[in-house]
């Protein structure tokens, strides 16, 4: 275990010494790898991904560019496929923060022996989300028609607003503020992590256009205006539909409850614990939960930068047929 990790640091090195930088939301700077933006530590995740995953056909894996709903859409699928292990009075999503239930894979790695994730002993299916383009993963992950993908995206004006007031608040104090006016220029100009935004909701897209029984496209907004269509959804998609019986006992409607932005952020759990990805992210639940509403980026954002943002957006996906 220990060699390969070492193997893993070594390789990881030599690589950053030769990619292009882009200043850093939170840590100093990101690198640029194969079209795509990460922190150094990022970056050495998503090796240790293709170096020693190995994927089981029935795993479910949840991608997002950060800050588009993951956190909620980790509570719907968890709530979803394991709705007849738990009852809703004593459920782990009241006494644990989403990321606990449903872990990044990409996240709980490189600090550990590979062998971790073979003998982690989580019941059938493995729930694990990663935030890593489509293009970026492994083979092993996407070649295996029958493990299953769940994808959100988001009007990117809310994505920037979101990730700027989050990474803020992580942002170590030595280093001087990221202001909103820099981190637009740098989500427009594709650097963020795993950005550009752009070029990863297309990924996805274009990927489920392929395969449309492997990955399942979700929009923030539609989830924010249709809850219950799209729980049942989730559950059809990834082979547990609802039946009648639990749509008459408002099993649907208890999952949508139970995992809403109300529900979930006054939860002792989310209003004082804090959530350990690696000793070095290290992040208070509370910061998972803003404000979850559509359309705060208008109280932030002018009117001038809205209009850059939204033109970026239909020329990047003209011809792709996704709406924003
Ligand atoms: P805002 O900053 O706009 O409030 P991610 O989970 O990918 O990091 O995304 C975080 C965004 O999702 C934040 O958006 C957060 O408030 C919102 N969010 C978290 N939990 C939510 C829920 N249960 N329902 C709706 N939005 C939620």
């Amino acid at each position: 275990g220990s060699d390969l990790i070492q193997k893993t640091d070594e390789i990881h090195r030599e690589t950053l010494l030769n990619l292009p930088t882009g200043k850093g939301w939170m840590t100093e700077h990101l690198v640029q790898y194969q079209g795509f933006w990460f922190s150094p530590n990022g970056l050495k995740n998503l090796m240790w991904l293709h170096d020693h995953f190995n994927p089981r056909p029935t795993d479910i894996f949840l991608a997002s560019f950060p800050k588009t709903g993951t956190t909620w859409l980790k509570a719907l699928v968890f709530a979803t496929v394991n709705r007849t292990r738990h009852g809703f009075s004593d459920h782990p999503l009241l006494t644990n923060n989403p990321h606990v239930c449903f872990p990044f894979l990409d996240a709980y790695l490189h600090e550990k022996d590979p062998s971790f994730l073979d003998h982690d002993g989580s019941p059938t299916p493995r729930l694990l989300s990663t935030h890593a383009p489509y293009a970026l993963l492994p083979d092993s992950m996407t070649a295996n028609r029958r493990c299953k993908f769940v994808y959100i995206y988001r009007d990117p004006k809310d994505v920037l607003v979101s990730k700027w007031h989050f990474l803020r608040k992580l942002r170590p104090q030595e280093l001087p503020p990221l202001s909103l006016e820099e981190a637009f220029e740098l989500f427009c100009r594709g650097i963020s992590h795993n950005g550009p935004f752009w070029d990863h909701v297309l990924g996805y897209w274009k990927a489920s256009l392929e395969l449309p029984e492997k990955i399942l496209f979700l929009k923030y907004e539609d989830l924010k205006k249709e809850p219950f269509v799209a729980v049942k959804r989730i559950g059809e998609f990834l082979g547990f539909p609802f039946s009648l019986e639990e749509e008459r006992e408002g099993v649907v409607e208890n999952i949508v409850k139970l995992c809403s932005f109300e529900n979930l952020s006054s939860l002792e759990v989310n209003r004082t614990s804090i959530h350990n990805f690696s000793t070095d992210i290290l992040v208070d639940n509370r910061h998972f939960f803003r404000k979850g509403i559509v359309g705060d980026s208008k109280n932030y954002l002018t009117a001038e930068m809205m209009k850059r943002l939204d033109e970026i957006t239909s020329h990047k996906l003209s011809g792709s047929g996704l709406l924003f």
